[in-house]
């Protein structure tokens, strides 16, 4: 018998459906809620209760710390795969075969390309324009030069826009970093891997060779992978929510990037280095940004600590502190950032505030340690983080498309005035 959950309004009782995932969480089932109880809605601010969907893209339980990109735990995936591999599984839902990887990346190659005339828009951009702000822009601009509507439902039109968006994207990337920089807008090296290339179009100097560093490959390729998913967060409900008005896999996708650029969201990571900075630059006192922290009169918050979900420790964190110490040992680099960022997270783990609140570091506290070690500016990483995050929101698109989700349209409990005479100007 099918399980429900009742509610009892004025004495009225209500029965609604509870559903069941396949990690047997519980949803009570409230679309009927409205219309059962003539009027009656649920208000959850920041939707803490709320689920906006059904999704078998990506589980995560807060609790226990678990991540996993279509049933695989993300620390097995950050081992044994690499990005591209990565974003087929979460897109298509399967890893590929060697035959489908090798095609995937080949068509990406072939869609590596981008129209020159792009490169005005980004010449109009000022030198001062935040990466984000770039990128938003090019990627809404990529619309007006591949103009085809996506038909979800056909396979061909769906994988042939996902390597478009794929190949395109870091082009972008490495040109907005190298016209701040004052670089030549150029192309990379399509006879070597996609996370190898991305840094190659980054990073070549005009007049030199660019020789590949092994250590800086691996590294991003698993922030990559880490980044690349992470169910309904702020950017990927709003490319939910926008590509539910059925716009454009494009524009949504620019959406997301415009919601991912938040300090409390991707934008964290470029906070936490500042921070760090300015820990550093201010003596290095890390209890007194502690203490700035839990004061309730001080907006300062602990960057990089806390999470909507992860209630007990985020599962990326562990892995990306390992990597940030791996790389730093790796080259030798002694960072007196980290030393600052091993304090504050040793204090805080330690300290009541943070524990009765179940904050823990998130997986931009460390990230930006590893960005600096790679010479990325720090405007840049939040822009690491979109390209990590592109599989992700193409996944999510497609799922939302392919279910056939009506438009997304919250309600709202009115608190404004009631009808009152309209006053002539004269006498305001
Ligand atoms: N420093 C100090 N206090 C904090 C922090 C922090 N970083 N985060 C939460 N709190 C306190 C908050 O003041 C509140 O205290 P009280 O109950 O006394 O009012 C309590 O903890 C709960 O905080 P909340 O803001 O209600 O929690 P939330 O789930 O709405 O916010 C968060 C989650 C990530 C926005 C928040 O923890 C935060 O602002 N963290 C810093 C920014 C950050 O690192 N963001 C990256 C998130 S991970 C990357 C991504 O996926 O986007």
């Amino acid at each position: 018998m099918s399980k429900t959950a009742t509610l009892e309004i004025d004495g009225k009782k209500y029965d609604f459906p509870l559903i069941t995932g396949t990690e047997n969480e519980v949803a009570i089932d409230i679309s009927n809620l409205r219309a059962a109880t003539e009027g009656v809605i649920t208000l959850d601010s920041g939707f803490k209760n709320t689920g906006s969907c059904e999704s078998a893209i990506t589980f995560l339980d807060g609790e226990k710390g678990i991540l996993r990109y279509r049933g695989y735990a993300i620390e097995e995936l950050a081992q044994k795969v690499d990005f591209l591999e990565v974003a087929y599984l979460l897109i298509f839902g399967e890893l590929p075969t060697k035959e489908q990887n090798d095609k995937f990346h080949d068509d990406i190659r072939a869609q590596s390309v981008v129209d020159e005339d792009v490169k005005k828009i980004l010449e109009a951009f000022p030198k001062t324009a935040h990466p984000m702000g770039i990128i938003s822009s090019l990627t809404s601009a990529l619309t007006a030069f591949n103009p085809s509507v996506v038909n979800v439902e056909s396979d061909v039109d769906m994988y042939n826009s996902v390597v478009k968006i794929l190949g395109k994207m870091p082009v972008l990337v490495a040109w907005t970093m190298r016209k701040k920089q004052g670089l030549p807008l150029d192309y990379g090296d399509d006879s070597i891997g996609y996370v190898e290339n991305i840094l190659k179009m980054m990073f070549k100097k005009p007049n030199a060779e660019y020789k590949q560093n092994q250590i800086f490959i691996d590294a991003l390729d698993k922030l990559l992978i880490l980044h690349a998913d992470h169910e309904q967060n702020c950017s990927t409900s709003t490319v939910r929510i926008v590509g539910s008005a059925h716009a454009g896999l494009f524009a949504s996708i620019s959406a997301g990037i415009s919601a991912l650029w938040g300090p409390l969201h991707g934008g964290a990571n470029q906070a936490v280095l500042e921070m760090l900075q300015a820990i550093e630059a201010d003596g290095g006192d890390t209890k007194k940004y502690m203490a700035k922290a839990k004061d309730k009169n001080d907006p300062f918050r602990l960057m990089g600590f806390g999470h909507r979900v992860y209630k007990n420790f985020d599962p990326r964190a562990k892995i990306i502190k390992q990597a940030a110490d791996q790389v730093l040992n790796d080259l030798g680099i002694e960072d007196p950032i980290l030393d600052i960022a091993k304090s504050l997270e040793k204090e805080a783990l330690e300290d009541p505030y943070f524990v009765e609140r179940k904050l823990y570091p998130n997986v931009d506290f460390y990230s930006g340690i590893i960005y600096r070690a790679m010479g990325i500016p720090t405007e840049m990483f939040t822009v690491m983080f979109a390209i990590g995050r592109l599989p992700g929101w193409i996944a999510q698109y497609r799922e939302m498309r392919l279910r056939k989700e009506p438009i997304g349209r919250p309600r709202q409990l009115y608190t404004g005035a009631t009808l009152r005479p309209f006053v002539e100007v004269d006498k305001r």
